[in-house]
């Protein structure tokens, strides 16, 4: 697939899967033009997820690139054993497993990522993710993504009617790779731990559209209910959120871009093997408080 077939002007779209996704052909990002741009937000909005391909970005392009959706967001607080933040570029998180000098380079490690939505332990979420490959691993590693339209849309109308009106608690205390974030106890009963209420059916401020909007599994709290039946409830959500026909996992070459839409998607990442290094960079875009559903 060559970044050059965009002479047109105009992009190519090709879905990856049924569920979620697409690759779009739009030249080298640095060239960027408004007219490439709207065509690729109108992709973004009905994909979901876009990959693209081939692209060779340092750090202030790719933070430039994610400009063109919206004001970026300081990137994720660094962590206990982690290299302080290159103050240069305060809207760059690094994702990495790599120890440079006893210091991890970046966030999240080797281990898993469970499913999870970027940032929804903040008032005020991300819009969006753009993540690109610096350094991949040979295997592991890969990135899976759920579409949440989809799954609010199959939940049964007893399910959905249940869910109306509620919120969750996102609790703030650990990373989606099961890090305890700085300053926060392990130890919390779930009705008590911090975090902000979101509404369980949310309205992309956007697309108009409704979606499941759960944030991560772990510590998860439906407020008003038991834990018992909180617990039930966010088990019977999830069964439906990322079941395989709605996710798709892609596998990273380098040089990818994927964009993702936190609002109504949700993403996952496989373990990668320690003995492998694997650098992204990632920006987010500031979003807009979160609307509740129907
Ligand atoms: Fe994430």
């Amino acid at each position: 697939m060559s970044i050059n077939q965009n002479t047109a002007g105009s992009i190519v779209v090709t879905p990856v899967c049924d569920a979620i996704g697409a690759d779009v052909i739009c030249g080298d990002v640095k060239k960027m033009t408004p007219t490439v741009f709207h065509q690729l937000q109108q992709a973004f909005h009905q994909y979901l997820v876009i990959r693209i391909r081939g692209q060779q970005l340092n750090i202030e392009q790719l933070l430039n690139f994610g400009r063109w959706f919206g004001t970026l967001s300081r990137g994720a607080p660094v962590h206990i054993g982690q290299k302080p933040r290159d103050e240069q570029y305060p809207e760059l998180a690094i994702i990495s497993n790599v120890i440079e000098n006893g210091l991890a380079i970046g966030g999240l490690g080797d281990g898993e990522a469970v499913w999870h939505t970027d940032s929804s332990f903040n008032d005020i979420p991300p819009s969006l993710s753009v993540l690109y490959s610096v350094e991949i691993p040979p295997a592991g590693g890969d990135t899976g993504f759920a579409n949440m339209y989809t799954a609010l849309d199959a939940l049964p109308k007893a399910l959905r009617n249940e869910i109306g009106g509620r919120t969750i608690k996102h609790d703030k205390r650990f990373t989606s790779g099961g890090q305890l974030r700085p300053g926060f106890q392990a130890d919390q009963d779930l009705q008590d731990s911090p975090g902000p209420s979101h509404p369980i059916i949310r309205k992309h401020p956007d697309t108009g559209r409704d979606a499941l909007y759960l944030g991560r599994r772990p510590c998860a709290y439906v407020n008003g209910l038991s834990l018992t039946d909180s617990e039930a409830l966010l088990d019977t959500l999830w069964s439906y959120a990322t079941r395989e026909e709605f996710t798709w996992h892609h596998q990273w070459r380098l040089g990818d871009i994927l964009i993702w839409d936190n609002r109504c998607t949700m993403h996952r990442r496989d373990a990668i093997d320690p003995q492998t290094r694997r650098i992204m960079h990632r920006t987010q875009c500031h979003g807009t408080a979160v609307i509740s559903g129907m």
